[in-house]
């Protein structure tokens, strides 16, 4: 398998900036950013890790040394990129973007070198469909926030090594990820298929006027929600018997939401301006969407995810 030192991330933003502090929890790894623009990568990545440093997760030296490990450039010539063996790709969701930074990187990276791509939706062989080399490239779905939530998807194009999908599950599971490997290049890869197939069925509920949107997230969170990081859908329907899986899924799925479309009510609300927490504020100074927030309930949802994750991965 191949030996992985030098790790380049092209891209430091939001996804880029967390991926970085990640890859550098091994010691072993020299990490380069690069970005098109200036970014203070530094201030960046002790922002976003300053609850784990608060809570004691992190100390000030290893956030220190880690730092000392990852080199920020603007040039295409930087060492870094000549002599990277793996590089994780974060620039803007934008295919032509990705097309030309995989062209740079053609031209300007060792033959040998992995390429991964970090886009949430875009199919990794249509991203590397230009390449010359394209059994070495490989997508990698870091789920944001990066340098919490332990899954990456690793996704085959119709042309990825076997070899290379091993090593880059290999240097995921090193970085302390959980890496799952997605055999096919699908849209919405592993999670977010099953991650919106519950979303549609939760949207027609509200629609089909069976239980409200406050009570469908409330069933959510207090039956199944609970306990779905002991007990997932499979381990689950083993637990039970499949045999009662076939039995409930012979009632049950006839029944359930089957649109291969957004939902009409989606369409609706947004042509009504219920965009959610980005919509702007009504009379009473609310965002509306499927609830209603003020700016400062809106700020404490944000900020209690993270809590919520440190709490569940580190108990802290
Ligand atoms: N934000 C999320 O929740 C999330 C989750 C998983 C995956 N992703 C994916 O990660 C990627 C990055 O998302 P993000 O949220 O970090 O975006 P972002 O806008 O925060 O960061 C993108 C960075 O890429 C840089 N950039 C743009 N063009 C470039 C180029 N040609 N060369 C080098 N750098 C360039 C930008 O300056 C910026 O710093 C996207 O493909 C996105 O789909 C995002």
């Amino acid at each position: 398998m191949k030996d992985i030192k030098n790790v380049l991330i092209m891209g430091g933003g939001m996804m880029g900036s967390n991926i970085a502090y990640v890859v550098a929890s091994v010691k072993e790894f020299q990490i380069t950013v690069y970005d098109k623009f200036p970014v203070d990568l530094e201030a960046k990545i002790r922002t976003n890790t300053k609850q784990l440093v608060d809570k004691g997760i992190e100390t000030e030296a290893a956030l220190a040394e880690k730092l000392s490990r990852i080199h920020f450039t603007q040039d295409v010539d930087d060492e870094g990129i000549k002599n990277a063996d793996l590089v994780i790709e974060a620039v803007f969701e934008d295919i032509n973007v990705k097309q030309e930074t995989f062209a740079l990187l053609e031209e300007k990276c060792r033959e040998d070198c992995i390429f991964c791509t970090n886009s949430s939706v875009m199919s990794p062989s249509w991203i590397s469909e230009k390449l010359k080399y394209r059994t070495r490239f490989v997508g990698t779905h870091f789920w944001n926030p990066g340098h919490l939530i332990p899954l990456v998807e690793v996704v085959k194009t119709d042309a990825t090594s076997d070899e290379v999908a091993d090593t880059v599950m290999e240097f995921m599971r090193r970085i302390g990820k959980s890496p799952c490997l997605c055999k096919k290049d699908v849209p919405g890869f592993i999670a977010n298929r099953m991650q919106h197939a519950l979303w549609r069925e939760a949207i027609s509920i509200v629609e089909n006027g069976i239980a409200s949107a406050e009570d469908v997230d409330t069933a959510v969170k207090t039956s199944f929600g609970l306990r779905l990081p002991y007990l997932p859908p499979l381990l689950n329907s083993d637990m039970v018997g499949t045999q009662l899986t076939y039995n409930i899924h012979s009632t049950v799925l006839e029944a359930i939401e089957d649109s291969h479309k957004p939902s009409p009510l989606l369409k609706d609300m947004i042509d009504k301006g219920q965009m959610g927490f980005r919509a702007e504020p009504d009379a009473n100074g609310k965002r509306v969407g499927f609830g209603a927030y003020t700016d400062e309930e809106i700020a404490d949802i944000n900020a209690g995810l993270n809590e919520y994750l440190i709490k569940m991965l580190y108990n802290k």
